[in-house]
């Protein structure tokens, strides 16, 4: 019998490929997940450098092992570029029910950019439920009205409503700055995403005390958004050096004392030198530091 506690608040350094069947079917909240684009960034492995009928396939592959995995409740938000968007969209929609196609504005400044046709400046992120009945919390990513326009709606028609006090819900262009080489979040990943949108998603769409999974973790993000959030996190991540900049940023946050950072990273030096399949030192400090997020 597969069991989840087990795996609550670990980044496991393994592919997630294998790895996501170790999961429960019907156990996740939320997943929310910003694999390969197919660019042929450099990961320190060639999953970003497959062609793209290959990606493609490989995409097919987790969306398929991802899915049942979610609960009834459950929705996943998947962040693609147009190249493959449509294609991979077209498959999740036959599975999931598409709720929304939100740009992910990056504000790019303007400098240079193609000469021969338009500079994209956006990410595509599908969101997507596995049924009508979705968890979703709009109340918790409202966005306040400025005083400004309060003021503009003081006629008596809008004295009491209830959104001219909580703001107004999000719409489907996020504008955030993309994290250039000086942000104060950026981290040694080369395609760090911001910590506000994921948080927007996780509060949004994870319970309280949820789950949340990440089959390709990156430089942590998610993890990071979740344990801030009080929410459980779960994730898989190849490349064992992003491993320690997640192990880094979550020792950073305060869920990892000193002590736990540095032996865990001994442990994860040997562990990703033999390829173990037992949990890490780094995994089972990880846990401890989750049970503030299961204490909820
Ligand atoms: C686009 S990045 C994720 C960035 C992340 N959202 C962040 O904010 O840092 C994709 C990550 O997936 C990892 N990856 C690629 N194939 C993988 C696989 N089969 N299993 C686990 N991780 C994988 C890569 O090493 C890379 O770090």
């Amino acid at each position: 019998m597969k069991s989840l506690d087990k795996m609550l608040n670990r980044v496991l350094n393994e592919d997630a490929l294998p790895g996501i069947g170790k999961l429960p079917d019907g156990s996740l909240d939320l997943v929310v997940t910003d694999p390969p684009y197919c660019l042929g960034k450099d990961y320190g492995n060639d999953s970003d450098k497959l062609d793209p009928e290959a990606y493609l396939e490989w995409s097919k592959l987790w969306i398929d092992a991802v899915i049942p995995k979610l609960k009834t409740t459950g929705s996943l938000y998947v962040f693609l570029t147009w190249r493959y968007s449509p294609e991979i969209f077209c498959y999740l929609k036959k599975r999931l029910i598409m709720l929304n196609e939100i740009i992910w504005d990056r504000k790019v400044p303007s400098m240079g950019g193609s000469t021969r046709r338009y500079s994209s400046v956006h990410d595509n992120i599908g969101f997507f439920a596995k049924a009508k009945d979705h968890y979703f919390d709009i109340d918790s990513i409202r966005i306040p009205y400025d005083e400004e326009t309060k003021k503009a709606r003081s006629r008596s028609i809008f004295v009491g409503k209830k959104w001219l006090e909580v703001g107004y819900n999000p719409k489907d262009v996020w504008s955030v700055s993309r994290l250039h080489a000086i942000h104060a979040e950026r981290v040694e990943h080369p395609t760090q995403k911001p910590l506000e949108i994921i948080e927007r998603m996780i509060k949004a769409s994870c319970p309280p005390g949820g789950v949340v999974f990440d089959p390709f973790m990156g430089s942590g993000t998610t993890a990071l958004a979740a344990y801030r959030l009080k929410r459980n996190f779960i994730g898989f991540e190849i490349n064992p050096n992003y491993c320690h900049v997640i192990q880094e940023r979550l020792r950073e946050e305060g869920s990892l004392t000193l002590e736990d950072a540095s032996a865990l990273a001994a442990t994860s030096d040997k562990d990703s030198k033999s390829k173990s399949k037992q949990p890490t030192l780094f995994e089972h400090a990880l846990a401890a530091a989750g049970k503030r997020a299961e204490s909820v």
